[in-house]
């Protein structure tokens, strides 16, 4: 029962690209998500006016249930923001969510990926460890609410996805 109810799952889990119309969404999730939610104007320039972005949207039986951002520059893919709305979280969307992050920058030419995370954020460490990062230490003080380090972490990109091996990437559809 339990791989049918996974092949359910697995059947109804999109990724698109994210479109302006789903900023309301994705403000939902964003304040869930983080203690110094972006606005939404930010989410607006980065969709109109950053040529450098890149934002997509996880969907679940049609509804958003997660979002990823990076800026790829020249060979390196920055993550900006990751979130799984928290209803739906442990249930290794947040890893699929960023396994498609990572395939697409692949697939686009990047060979490595970078992002900063709270110290105190063990969650998101070990899932970015599970799926190869490595911390390069540490920006001071990066976080402005409580001043907290941000760990700045780093990861290689398969090139499997540069030669067009990966399967379900949105680019392909
Ligand atoms: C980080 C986040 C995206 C993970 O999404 P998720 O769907 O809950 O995670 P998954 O179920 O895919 O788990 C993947 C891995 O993450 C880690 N992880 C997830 N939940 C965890 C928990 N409660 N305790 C410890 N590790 C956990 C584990 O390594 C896990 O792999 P495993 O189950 O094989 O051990 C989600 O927790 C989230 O949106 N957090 C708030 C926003 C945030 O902190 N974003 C990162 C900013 S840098």
């Amino acid at each position: 029962m339990d791989n049918v109810a996974n092949n359910k799952q697995e059947a109804t889990l999109q990724f698109r690209f994210m479109t302006l119309a789903d900023i309301p969404d994705v403000m939902e999730i964003e304040y869930e998500a983080f203690t110094l939610p972006w606005t939404e104007e930010a989410f607006q320039n980065e969709l109109t006016h950053n040529q450098f972005a890149k934002y997509m949207v996880m969907e679940l039986e049609g509804k958003a249930i997660g979002y990823a951002g990076m800026w790829t520059i020249m060979d390196e893919a920055h993550i900006t923001n990751i979130a799984v709305r928290g209803a739906y979280r442990g249930r290794k969307l947040g890893e699929k969510l960023l396994d498609e992050l990572m395939s697409t920058a692949a697939y686009l030419g990047m060979e490595r990926m970078t992002l900063e995370v709270r110290v105190s954020n063990s969650i998101a460490q070990r899932l970015y460890q599970k799926k190869g990062f490595e911390s390069a230490g540490l920006r001071k003080g990066y976080y402005s609410d409580n001043g907290e380090d941000a760990m700045i972490m780093w990861a290689n990109l398969p090139s499997a996805g540069r030669s067009g091996e990966e399967e379900g990437s949105v680019l392909d559809s």
